[in-house]
């Protein structure tokens, strides 16, 4: 009944990354690196890189239809559809809307939120809220990106980083104690220089020009960025844990955003959570934007080592600058 507050649940969880496979050895053979600084200085061994014609929906398609099979529901029950992503099939029209389509979700709304790393986490938050009030009984939350196709092959700053992948999760209204804890989500756009794809929107659109000077893909500045992040993931984490009368110790698992290895044992550091119960997969995937966290939590689901009533914090940190962290009580 619309206006009545509810719990709310993650209810199925379903992943995607495509089969081709980029290893730190075949960049050793594009740009100057190499397998051993990668491994040292950001923990990625390999990632998964979408075939020419693949793009982010249909990613996103197929994560979402794991979970809806997981669930036993088609796209037909769907209220809305988020779909977290930097990488859009194309400007407009919004890839939710492709998603919508392909998925035969005929009663559902939705829309893109651009939120870069922090995507997942904002579009956890947004969909518990949908939930909370009353209006919507099944929301599926999907964090998509083909980070591929805006990395620069040429720049070894950047494209030793990324993967591509997809990653969905359904909430539901729950009448047990269990579910969507809280939330602590912020935005600082003074960091907004420090990350970004310069060109392609109305402030710099496609030219011969744009294109000859490599705007089309992530530029960054690498260290600025990594010093945000430990600061900002440990402060909201934190700050979350205490609005909430809760610890560390409380939390059975942190499944960060993965970016960096470095970043994440930092902030386990600091937080004091030791690392079997911190989520680190990016070795496999590197950083996949908007997949990261339900990719991870997949990880931490088939290991065993998250169950039904633990406590887990998804924290993460993106373009923006943006960061957030949720808590959640897992529901199965
Ligand atoms: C990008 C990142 C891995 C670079 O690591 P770093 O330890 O900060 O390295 P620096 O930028 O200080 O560079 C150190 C040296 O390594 C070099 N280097 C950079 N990338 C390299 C690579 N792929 N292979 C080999 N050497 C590389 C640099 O050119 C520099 O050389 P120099 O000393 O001769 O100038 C790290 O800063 C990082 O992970 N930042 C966060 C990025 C991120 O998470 N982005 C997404 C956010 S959601």
């Amino acid at each position: 009944m619309p206006g009545v507050m509810s719990g709310v649940k993650i209810s199925s969880l379903g992943c995607y990354v495509p089969p081709g496979v980029l290893t730190n050895h075949d960049l050793e053979k594009m740009v100057e690196t190499s397998d051993e600084w990668i491994l040292q200085r950001v923990g990625i061994s390999e990632r998964h890189i979408a075939q020419a014609g693949v793009a982010t929906s249909d990613m996103a398609v197929k994560a979402a239809r794991a979970a809806l099979e997981q669930r036993g529901i088609d796209g037909g029950e769907l209220d809305a559809i988020l779909i977290c992503t930097v990488t859009p099939d194309m400007m407009f029209p919004s890839t939710a809307c492709l998603v919508q389509h392909q998925l035969g979700a005929k009663h559902a709304w939705g829309f893109d939120l651009v939120a870069a790393c922090s995507g997942f986490v904002y579009g956890l938050t947004t969909a518990a809220h949908l939930i909370k009030c009353g209006t919507h009984k099944k929301v599926l939350v999907i964090g998509a990106d083909t980070m591929s196709r805006i990395i620069d092959y040429t720049d070894r700053n950047t494209c030793v980083l990324f993967g591509d992948g997809a990653g969905a999760m359904l909430l539901e209204p729950s009448e047990e104690e269990d579910g969507f804890i809280g939330f602590l989500n912020e935005i600082d756009g003074s960091g907004g220089d420090y990350l970004k794809m310069p060109a392609g929107g109305s402030r710099l659109p496609a030219s011969a020009d744009t294109v000859s000077q490599h705007l089309h893909y992530v530029k960054q500045d690498g260290q600025q960025v990594f010093k945000y992040a430990v600061r900002k993931m440990y402060d909201i984490c934190t700050e979350l844990l205490n609005r909430h009368n809760l610890t560390i110790k409380d939390v059975k698992l942190l499944i960060p955003h993965q970016a960096n290895r470095r970043i994440i044992t930092a902030i386990a550091e600091r937080l004091g959570i030791d690392c079997e119960r911190v989520i680190i997969n990016i070795d496999r995937y590197g950083n996949t934007t908007g997949a990261t966290i339900p990719l991870a939590t997949r990880d931490a689901i088939e290991s065993g080592k998250l169950k039904k009533g633990d406590i887990v914090l998804f924290t993460a940190v993106g373009a923006g600058f943006t960061v957030g962290a949720n808590l959640w009580r897992w529901s199965y």
